[in-house]
């Protein structure tokens, strides 16, 4: 318990001040631009152009961030994404860009939720 304590104190410390974490105001002016056309009618990120279009308003950030990480590395992805639109989408975004729009998206109010047993 205490050995696995000080292992994540020392973790976070390597990883350094917001190494990760995502600028909410950065991923939504990048969404907005490039994501919102299949994702957001009208803005709306509740309202995917297609039914068949996964809604993205209030995904957990971990989530996104895994899926488009999948998507951006294809075939070397240990959960192996393989969709031909989102396999060049996420390839142009940067890692950085990728923690951006995810923090922007999860930020969003949505009606996702998870099953509490
Ligand atoms: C041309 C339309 C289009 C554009 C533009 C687009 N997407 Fe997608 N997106 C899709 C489709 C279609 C899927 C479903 C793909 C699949 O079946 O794997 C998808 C899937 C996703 C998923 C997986 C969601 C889940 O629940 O598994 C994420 C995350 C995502 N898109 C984010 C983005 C982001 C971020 C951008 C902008 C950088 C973007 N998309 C741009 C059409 C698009």
């Amino acid at each position: 318990m205490m050995l696995r304590l000080m292992l994540s104190a020392l973790l976070l410390a390597l990883a350094g001040p917001a190494a990760a974490a995502g600028n909410i105001e950065r991923g939504k002016q990048k969404a907005d631009q490039v994501c919102a056309a299949c994702h957001a009618v009208g803005g709306d990120w509740n309202k995917p152009l297609q039914p068949e279009y996964p809604r993205l308003a209030g995904q957990y950030r971990d989530y996104l961030v895994t899926t488009l990480n999948a998507y951006k590395q294809g075939e070397k992805s240990q959960i192996g994404r393989k969709n031909a639109i989102m396999a060049g989408q996420a390839a142009a975004l940067s890692r950085q860009e990728i923690e951006d729009i995810s923090a922007f998206l999860a930020s969003l109010p949505g009606p996702l939720f998870t099953k509490s047993r």
